[in-house]
């Protein structure tokens, strides 16, 4: 069921990310349903982000912003991204993340690393006093290592889970990289500390926890936003 007042959240938290466009000529695009609407408020800009260039963090993504007819590259044809903007499934007081949700994690993770301003959109549920309070963290796995690192992580205590569709596919989540996407829930975790470890293990591609990498995050309300910047330390 459709909650319809984080509906008109998400709905502010993408009409509000338009105020952090500014010139930017190469805007990174991520993926979801807060992305969804963020692609929907620039598509009803008449013409005003035609002439702008887009990097798109899954073919989900290529398709919506294709559909409006906008110029998506392919991110081996340029050297810069000017500003990424993208959805979370959770967000703790640090500004640091739990995304892939939708599985495009190593593609998210790669957009914002390379850009230079790095906008999340969340609705006011996103936010958590702890990461892992809600949500898995969704690790993307190579498919040759899948029983060794699904065995490891068994053994090391994080309750893995292969990710399956609710409909349309038997087997498990491909991401858009060829990857199986495995969620796990650590009982208790530093999530500094887990991002090293996970990165550490061969076959684990990429992870879903995004320290340290946002600049501002939009908290949209049914009425209002609200927007958490990164303190430099
Ligand atoms: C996809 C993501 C999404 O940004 C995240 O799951 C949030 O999605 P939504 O905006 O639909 O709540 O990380 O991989």
């Amino acid at each position: 069921m459709v909650d319809a007042d984080i509906e008109k959240a998400k709905r502010n938290a993408a009409k509000q990310a338009l105020n952090f466009l500014g010139e930017a000529s190469t805007i990174g695009v991520g993926t979801g349903s807060t992305v969804e609407k963020f692609i929907d408020v620039l598509g009803e800009e008449k013409d005003g982000f035609k002439d702008r260039l887009f990097v798109a963090s899954s073919y989900d993504t290529m398709l919506k912003l294709s559909k409006y007819r906008f110029k998506v590259l392919h991110p081996i044809t340029i050297d810069r991204i000017d500003v990424y903007v993208d959805g979370a499934d959770e967000v703790d007081k640090d500004l640091n993340m739990i995304k892939g949700g939708g599985a495009a994690l190593t593609l998210e993770k790669i957009l914002t690393y390379y850009s230079m301003e790095k906008i999340f959109l969340v609705d006011y549920t996103k936010l958590v006093s702890k990461l892992g309070e809600k949500h898995p963290i969704p690790l993307d796995v190579l498919p040759y290592a899948v029983s060794f690192v699904y065995d490891l992580l068994i053994r090391k205590g994080y309750n893995p889970q292969i990710r399956r569709p609710t409909k349309g596919k038997y087997g498990p989540v491909v991401s858009d990289v060829g990857g199986i996407i495995i969620d796990i829930k650590p009982a208790s975790f530093n999530p500094v500390a887990l991002e090293r470890e996970l990165k550490s293990i061969p076959g684990i591609i990429e992870t879903g926890l995004f320290i340290g990498l946002a600049d501002k995050v939009i908290v949209g309300y049914p009425d209002k936003t609200s927007i958490l910047s990164k303190i430099l330390k």
